[in-house]
């Protein structure tokens, strides 16, 4: 990615701190979080792209081994009121997951959701978060669904020039195995899930999207839709 690109991604999400849509706490992964890594008491943590703190603020309540990086100084600064009003001490960094500053085999659990595919090289970020695990240490990665009507939703709103979340790709199951294997991380778990509206502010421009949302949700149990996929592996060696 060139300079540009990286000024434009870390522009987009500074602007995108503020939308109220991508504020909405509609995003469920964090259930799969508590489900699939249970108590994360004592163990050292690195959550990628923490943007507001939805996850990381939670988590923090129980850990405090925890920390958190993105690459835009607006997400960090709106998450660190969120820790600070809660009387949380979490570092946050700000940087690039492409090229994470931290030494190999650091912490127990790396999760990324919703980071990855904002750039072209996910597999290299799959990888560094797979660096800085330790062997047997936990990784866990969320990006957008191929196979979901929020795929097409998005190539259309592209097409238009509506969608607003800059750069973004979408994988299938198979293209996020390949990259989580190839990271010498051993999958555990791969599954498609539902991004379900909770939020009760739903701005009327928003509701196209909640629509496509709830269609990917309602098609899960027959084994398609589910606008992302999430994967959970264990990290056998370093690459
Ligand atoms: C869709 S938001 C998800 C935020 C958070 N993970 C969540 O689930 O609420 C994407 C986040 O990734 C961050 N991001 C995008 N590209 C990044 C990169 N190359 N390195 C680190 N963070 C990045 C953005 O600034 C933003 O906070």
């Amino acid at each position: 990615m060139t300079k540009t690109n990286d000024v434009r991604l870390r522009e987009t999400w500074d602007k995108l701190s503020h939308d109220p849509f991508h504020q909405a706490g509609f995003f469920p992964s964090e259930r799969y979080l508590s489900d699939w890594i249970g108590s994360q008491k004592n163990k050292r943590v690195l959550e990628i792209g923490c943007g507001q703190g939805r996850i990381i603020v939670p988590l923090a309540r129980q850990n405090n081994q925890v920390i958190g990086i993105d690459i835009s100084n607006e997400m960090l600064s709106i998450c660190q009121t969120r820790l600070k009003q809660e009387g949380l001490n979490v570092p946050l960094v700000r940087a690039d997951t492409r090229h994470l500053p931290f030494r190999d085999g650091v912490f127990e659990l790396v999760y990324s959701l919703g980071v990855v595919e904002h750039f072209e090289e996910t597999a290299q970020a799959i990888n560094e978060h797979a660096r800085v695990s330790k062997v047997e240490g936990t990784v866990i990665v969320s990006v957008p669904h191929r196979r979901s009507f929020y795929h097409l939703f998005k190539i259309f709103s592209q097409f238009l020039h509506l969608f607003r979340f800059g750069f973004e790709q979408s994988f299938t199951k198979r293209e996020l195995r390949q990259m989580t294997q190839a990271a010498q991380i051993r999958i555990t778990n791969l599954i498609a899930q539902e991004i379900v509206p909770e939020s009760t502010v739903t701005p009327l421009r928003h509701l196209a999207a909640y629509g496509v949302l709830l269609l990917d949700k309602l098609l899960l149990p027959v084994g398609l839709g589910g606008m992302t996929i999430i994967v959970r592996g264990k990290v056998m060696s370093h690459n």
